[in-house]
């Protein structure tokens, strides 16, 4: 198993994560230019956390998102269904809490955390209500969900730049510096079939979340959803 279809079975996306989790962290600055640090920053600021509540980080894979969360003497605890993308995060961030765990059926109690957050993994899992349902349920009533996914563009021009860079150049980049390019393939052909920011906030909003808004990031390449549990 190279690259999973779009029909999102977990146990083909676990596979595909596996497969790029050596070069992931570095793979992605490289493919984003970089902006996935700062997208990253407006996350942790989004979420505002407090030291002592407890932030669940879904998707976690590496860790990579997890760590900032941790820096606002928050307890920040990241869950991941790749063993892979755990077990680099667990050799090279040994400071991160890191679990095994699927957005579907998550492996804690309700009302355990103050806030979760996912960043570039919803779009992954294959029932994206269920996931918000779940996440909603592992979160106390009042407490904040941020989602950070890869979005739109909003203008139109920039959109035709963008796609271009995505069906064609992305995959090409892949191949030279990633470990499994077709995963890459797989990445654009996803974020080209996802949800356009105002649908997704609809999807939150049907999902267990209320006072659902977003912001865009680098001119809708990114979105970041937040809401409250309801
Ligand atoms: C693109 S990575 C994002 C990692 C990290 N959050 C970041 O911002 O770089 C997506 C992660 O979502 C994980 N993932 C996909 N489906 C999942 C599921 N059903 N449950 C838990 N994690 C899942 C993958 O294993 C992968 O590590």
């Amino acid at each position: 198993m190279t690259r999973a279809d779009l029909g999102k079975d977990r146990h083909d996306i676990a596979a595909m994560f596996d497969g790029v989790a050596d070069r992931y962290d570095r793979t992605n600055t490289i493919l984003s230019f970089g902006r996935d640090r700062a997208w990253r920053r407006a996350t942790a600021a989004t979420l505002d956390l407090r030291p002592g509540e407890k932030v669940l980080d879904l998707g976690a894979g590496t860790g990579i998102s997890t760590v900032d969360l941790g820096r606002s003497g928050a307890y920040a605890v990241g869950a991941d269904i790749s063993l892979g993308m755990l077990g680099v995060g667990r050799r090279v961030r040994p400071q991160v809490p890191l679990v095994a765990g699927d957005a579907l059926a998550l492996p804690f109690a309700d009302a355990s955390f103050d806030a979760v957050t996912i960043s570039f993994a919803l779009r992954n899992v294959s029932d994206t209500s269920a996931a918000l349902r779940e996440m909603a349920r592992v979160t106390r009533p009042g407490g904040r969900l941020v989602v950070c996914e890869f979005a739109h563009p909003t203008v139109p021009l920039f959109r035709t730049v963008y796609l271009s860079y995505l069906m064609r150049s992305l995959p090409a980049v892949a191949r030279r510096v990633a470990s499994n390019p077709d995963a890459y393939v797989y990445l654009a052909e996803s974020i080209r079939a996802w949800y356009d920011q105002r649908a997704l906030a609809a999807v939150i909003a049907e999902s267990g979340w209320s006072q659902v808004g977003w912001r865009d990031l680098t001119g809708g390449v990114a979105a970041m959803h937040r809401a409250v549990r309801a």
